[in-house]
């Protein structure tokens, strides 16, 4: 995404979804401490790259795309069936965390490896609330996420400025989550330490670090729920 397209969508989004959480709702984004137990989202590293779509509820039935359009070199899973429930369990627990009703969506997870970075961007409409929660890492150092925070204007219209958001670090432990505005806050990773070459430490694994990113919709009494319209990419 191109810095006037961001912009223009920050700008576009900007107070579209509010929520019963105050702290949210200024910040754009809230930090939830273990949000859950990593035994249970825990994955090793596939051999493949690319993404892989699972159609289906057994771990046989997906496609394979051998190019990763967000991350270039990174490995994605569409829908992978180790998350089906979870990604609902967890979508109960960010309704209690925000106060609305949510209508989950859908989610991947990501393998990132050394050299690979998250461009920043905002997500496609489908993804009004997104949460990410680290899974596991093998960096001996920490890898943040950033976000911006929501600028402030004098009035609805949003013609003048009062104050410029900031971009904002974010360090998640493998259990933990954020939940954001996923089409609303700016969000990106820097390149991740490391290089290709030194990626097979002394413990023999790649480097790797992974997270999920789960999307939902807020559920508005007038709603009229199109799961079609869930399916874009972030
Ligand atoms: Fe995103």
């Amino acid at each position: 995404m191109k810095e006037p397209e961001i912009i223009a969508s920050e700008w576009n989004n900007h107070g579209s979804t509010w929520t019963n959480n105050k702290q949210f709702d200024e910040d754009g984004y809230y930090v939830v401490r273990d949000l859950w137990n990593v035994e249970e989202l825990y994955h090793p590293l596939p051999t493949e790259r690319g993404m892989l779509m699972y159609w289906g509820k057994e771990l046989h039935q997906f496609e394979h795309i051998p190019v990763e359009e967000q991350v270039d070199g990174s490995l994605s899973r569409y829908n992978h069936p180790q998350y089906r429930r979870i990604h609902s369990r967890i979508g109960k627990k960010i309704e209690e965390i925000i106060g609305r009703k949510l209508y989950t969506t859908y989610f991947y997870d990501r393998f990132y490896l050394p050299g690979q970075e998250l461009k920043k961007h905002t997500d496609r409409d489908s993804c009004e609330i997104s949460v990410t929660v680290h899974v596991s890492t093998n960096l001996e150092e920490s890898w943040p996420i950033w976000i911006k925070t929501p600028n402030t204007y004098t009035d609805k219209t949003k013609k003048q400025l009062l104050t410029k958001g900031e971009e904002r670090s974010v360090v998640l432990q493998t259990g933990d989550g954020m939940i954001y505005k996923g089409c609303e806050r700016p969000h990106w990773r820097h390149v991740m330490p490391g290089t290709l070459e030194s990626s097979l430490p002394t413990n023999n694994k790649e480097l790797c670090e992974t997270d999920i990113v789960m999307f939902a919709h807020i559920i508005d009494c007038c709603d009229n729920l199109d799961i079609s319209k869930s399916m874009f990419m972030s």
